[in-house]
């Protein structure tokens, strides 16, 4: 988990970000950077790739943290694994698109400037 994830949970923010769980849905932040790195982005296929994450990403070993890569690496990763969850293309790229939206990084609280 990243410190600013940790942070966020340490402040009792954003308390999706503390979740390692599979029902972890992008929040509306982590939807606008999305749009931004992935501007054709089609958001509506996030739910259907979260059902699939669910289902087919759990069968070998535990559904592995979105946290636990950059959003620019989920890509070539659910690609490495589409064939074992036996996901057709437009399967994984909706995966692959739950998992680039909820590993966005989520605004945090702005630091305090220490005196
Ligand atoms: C048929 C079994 C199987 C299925 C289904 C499967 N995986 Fe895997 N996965 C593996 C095996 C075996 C490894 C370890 C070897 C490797 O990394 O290639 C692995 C490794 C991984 C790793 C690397 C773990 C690490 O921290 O090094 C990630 C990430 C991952 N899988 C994601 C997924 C995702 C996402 C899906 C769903 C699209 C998925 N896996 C479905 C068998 C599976």
């Amino acid at each position: 988990m990243s410190r600013r994830a940790l942070l966020a949970c340490a402040a009792g923010l954003g308390l999706a970000a503390c979740a390692t769980g599979v029902a972890l849905r992008p929040s509306e932040a982590q939807l606008a950077s999305l749009r931004a790195a992935v501007p054709n982005a089609d958001v509506a296929q996030i739910e259907p790739g979260r059902q699939l994450f669910t289902s087919r990403c759990a069968m070998c070993h535990a559904a592995p943290s979105p946290l636990s890569r950059p959003p620019e690496a989920w890509p070539s990763e659910v690609a490495r694994m589409a064939s074992r969850a036996h996901l057709d293309a437009s399967q994984a790229d909706q995966v692959s698109l739950y998992l680039q939206a909820v590993s966005q990084p989520e605004p945090g609280p702005t630091p305090r400037s220490t005196p």
